[in-house]
């Protein structure tokens, strides 16, 4: 386990990600290059089309990578001031489910149907803690009530097929929480409910972010969740990051021309001034990445001859705003110049 002299506020740092699959015996890079810092108690988002590789980014996190197929092969993972990109599977599962938890879409495949929800809870409490078989009962009926479960008594006893969508995602987060882990990841933790529900478990996730100054990554389609929730946000697109600041300057001055049809700013003139863009085109297939230039120059509505042989680099271009956009590339600030 190497120990890494990171800034003691990071509690996760990535550097120069590749994770990569394999497809017809060769391998091609999902996530590539990516890097980015988070800072404690922060809520970060991820956000980008289809196909862009936030799952899988989040999975190469938590070493839930299919084996065999998939791979990190580039690059470093700091969390909590240790490399984990290199940890065995022995010493990565004395930290994912303790100090890093993930939940996903349906709750349903990471449930196990056979087990009752209490079962199901004590199992993650008694893999990360010295816990008696009744503590843990009671823990976990204290869990249950935590995320907003009435009659945790009665729940505790059930199945998952007994429960409802947003119930059972209320017990996945209580899984997640179990051990107060330091960072959490979300992916479109609420796509699946309906939007009362999606309300109600945003504002848990928020509520519990808060009590325990826990980090976040929130994978999410929705912009509104992101304006509510988030602090920073990651822009991506086919496998890297193209934009990365604080929520306000992502809504009020995206620059990215990517971020900016993602946020519908840019109305088609050939359509009704209320139909918002959706982006012309399709996020590239692993195979089909372009070799060279930005990947989304073709779809750009601002591509130069350049962008199609220059590949663009992340950079700060303002305070707390990267981008990676040849457009910007002049406007990277000079030393000791000030930016407004
Ligand atoms: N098991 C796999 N085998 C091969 N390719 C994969 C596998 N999982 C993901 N990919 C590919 O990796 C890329 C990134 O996928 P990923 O699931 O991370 O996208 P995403 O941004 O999470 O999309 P969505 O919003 O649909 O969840 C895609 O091109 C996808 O086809
Ligand atoms: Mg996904």
């Amino acid at each position: 386990m190497t120990k890494i002299n990171n800034s003691p506020n990071n509690v996760l740092e990535v550097k120069n990600l590749e994770t990569a699959f394999k497809i017809d015996g060769e391998y091609y890079n999902a996530v590539d290059n990516v890097s980015f810092q988070m800072k404690k108690g922060q809520v970060l988002g991820i956000v980008g089309e289809s196909g862009c590789g936030k799952s899988v980014m989040s999975l190469s996190i938590m070493h839930l990578l299919p084996r065999g197929i998939g791979k990190v092969r580039g690059g470093e993972i700091t969390f909590n001031g240790t490399r984990i990109d290199q940890m065995s599977e022995k010493e990565v599962n004395k930290i994912r489910g303790k100090d890093m938890a993930m939940i996903f879409q349906e709750p349903m495949t990471s449930l196990n149907p056979v087990f009752t929800i209490g079962y199901q809870l004590q199992e993650t409490l008694f893999n990360h803690m010295k816990i008696t078989k009744e503590k843990a009962r009671q823990e976990a009926i204290t869990l249950l009530k935590s995320v907003g479960i009435s009659r945790p008594e009665k729940i505790v006893d059930e199945y998952p097929h007994q429960l409802s969508g947003g119930m059972r995602q209320r017990v996945m987060i209580a899984m997640a929480i179990a051990c107060q882990p330091k960072l959490l990841i979300a992916d479109e933790p609420t796509t699946a409910l309906d939007v009362t529900v999606q309300a109600q478990i945003l504002e848990l996730l928020k509520n519990i972010q808060k009590a325990n100054d826990m980090s976040i990554i929130l994978i999410t389609h929705d912009l509104g969740v992101v304006a509510e929730m988030c602090d920073e946000v990651i822009v991506m697109y086919a496998g890297r990051i193209v934009e990365k600041t604080d929520v306000e300057k992502l809504f009020y001055q995206p620059k990215h021309p990517y971020t900016k049809l993602l946020m519908g700013a840019i109305p088609k003139m050939d359509e009704e001034a209320e139909v918002l863009s959706s982006i012309e085109g399709i996020v590239p297939s692993l195979k089909n990445m372009p070799k060279v230039g930005c990947r989304f120059a073709d779809r750009c509505p601002m591509a130069k001859p350049e962008c199609f042989t220059v590949t663009p680099q992340l950079a700060e271009v303002e305070e707390g705003h990267e981008v990676a956009c040849l457009l910007y590339e002049e406007s990277k600030p000079k030393e000791g110049m000030k930016v407004s």
